[in-house]
């Protein structure tokens, strides 16, 4: 989309940054020295002096086909003419169903209900809710415990920091939810470092869930949610056969499975869920970012048939389940998810992402031998790299990488505590996968 000169002149550094109390950010560090960025197109962030700076993360790993694309654009300016907003209790718009069909058609086996949210949290804090229902609704009340994994991510919601494994997350937040156990990471580095895709080692860890089992009851325990490929504490695949061992283990003890594909949908893994890639159909997948590629907010939670099914029955006029959002699927974002997931069919982005899978690993393993690089991960368009910290300074060297992309090396990466985290738009080239290697190198080498 062509920037009007009102728009570019109104994206220059405000006067007074510290009313913004920016979300996981070091808010300080920011003010003094901002990263503000103007506009996007493609596979580029414009800021405000008309720098341009290759994407490396699709912005917070949700612009999957890319920024600005005008089909994406023109769907949402068109909506916003022609309906804002329709009531989601009782009332709904024809797009809501129609996304709600694509997205089902995605998605493997019976997993053929959408329930809409807007964000990864809620889309996680929904998918608990009906797995707890989903007990109560069929007589299984006292199914009330949820199983999570150590350094899992699945939003902000105390749902999601409870279930979740990222210790800074949680320790502020009281007591939590009661009743959630964590199964193990399923990251070794001594067994695992330098893997391509899937690690050899590690399938075993699922057995974990079985002392959980020994441990609680499975009469107690509703359901547990998992990453597929653990994406926010740096890329943590699943080792070979981990998966499919959980998943047979829920389905023994009458367990729900809940796969959190926030980031892995929609393509990341070069499939429209990781579920697919895995040959594993969980019970719930939660999905966000990747359904309307960032560009409105939109999150929601795919269920298989025998779930909605259990909650279709009573009175027909009663509310069967009592959750939901004012703005579950929103006009505009169920516009912009239509062209989103038109872009992806028509452009085969997530056969691009696969066939492009393996470039992207070598260009990322040859990292190996520069300074401080202690392990490096790489699945589908993803990539972690782990960086020795500084001594008594945790994060202070994956910070100031960051910082030095975007300021010097043009590069917008994710700095997460020490590990740079990479997940471009699907669109990239191989010539700009050279190009966002060569800068990560000469970062690393700055940073030493
Ligand atoms: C797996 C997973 N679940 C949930 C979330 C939360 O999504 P949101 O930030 O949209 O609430 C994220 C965000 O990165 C995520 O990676």
């Amino acid at each position: 989309m062509a920037m009007s000169k009102a728009s570019v002149a109104t994206a220059t550094v405000p006067n007074d940054l510290e009313p913004y109390w920016m979300p996981f950010t070091a808010n300080r560090a920011f003010k003094a020295r901002p990263r503000l960025i103007a506009r996007a197109k493609d596979m580029h962030y414009f800021t405000a002096e008309g720098r341009k700076l290759i994407d490396g993360a699709a912005g917070l790993w949700c612009t999957n086909a890319g920024h600005n694309r005008d089909p994406i654009v023109a769907a949402i300016q068109r909506q916003a003419a022609e309906l804002d907003y329709a009531p989601a209790f009782q009332f709904s718009h024809p797009k809501a169903f129609e996304l709600a069909s694509r997205v089902a058609a995605l998605a493997p086996g019976d997993l053929d209900h959408v329930f809409f949210c807007n964000s990864g949290s809620e889309a996680v804090d929904s998918a608990l809710k009906i797995a707890l229902a989903f007990h109560n609704v069929r007589g299984n009340a006292s199914r009330v415990r949820l199983i999570g994994r150590e350094r899992g991510y699945h939003g902000v919601g105390f749902g999601g920091i409870a279930i979740g494994g990222i210790v800074g997350n949680r320790k502020l937040f009281g007591a939590l939810l009661a009743g959630v156990d964590h199964l193990p990471t399923t990251y070794n580095r001594a067994e695992q470092a330098y893997t391509i895709g899937e690690p050899e080692w590690g399938g075993h860890l699922a057995d974990a869930l079985e002392g959980l089992v020994a441990l609680h009851d499975a009469s107690t325990i509703a359901a547990v949610i998992v990453e597929p490929v653990a994406a926010s504490t740096g890329v943590l695949p699943p080792p070979k056969g981990y998966l499919e061992r959980l998943s047979a283990i829920c389905d023994k003890h009458g367990i729900l499975l809940i796969f959190d594909e926030v980031i892995t949908g929609f393509g990341r893994l070069g499939y429209a869920f990781a579920a697919e890639r895995y040959g594993v159909i969980p019970d719930m997948i939660t999905f966000a970012k990747g359904v309307t590629s960032g560009s409105v907010p939109m999150g929601g939670v795919l269920v298989r048939k025998g779930i909605y099914d259990a909650f279709m029955r009573g009175p027909e006029h009663v509310i069967e389940l009592f959750h939901g959002y004012t703005y579950s699927a929103h006009p505009l974002a169920c516009a912009a998810g239509l062209a989103t997931l038109d872009l992806y069919r028509d452009e085969n982005l997530f056969e691009r992402a696969r066939k492009l899978e393996s470039p992207w690993a070598q260009a990322a393993m040859a990292l190996k031998g520069l300074p401080n690089v202690l392990d490096i991960r790489s699945v589908g368009l993803t990539a972690g790299i782990d960086l020795a910290s500084k001594p008594d300074a945790v994060g202070k060297r994956g910070f100031e990488a960051m910082e030095l992309a975007f300021h010097e090396q043009d590069l917008m990466v994710r700095g997460v505590g020490d590990t740079l985290a990479l997940s471009p738009p699907l669109i990239i080239s191989e010539s700009q996968i050279g190009e966002i290697f060569d800068k990560v190198a000469k970062i690393i080498k700055a940073v030493a």
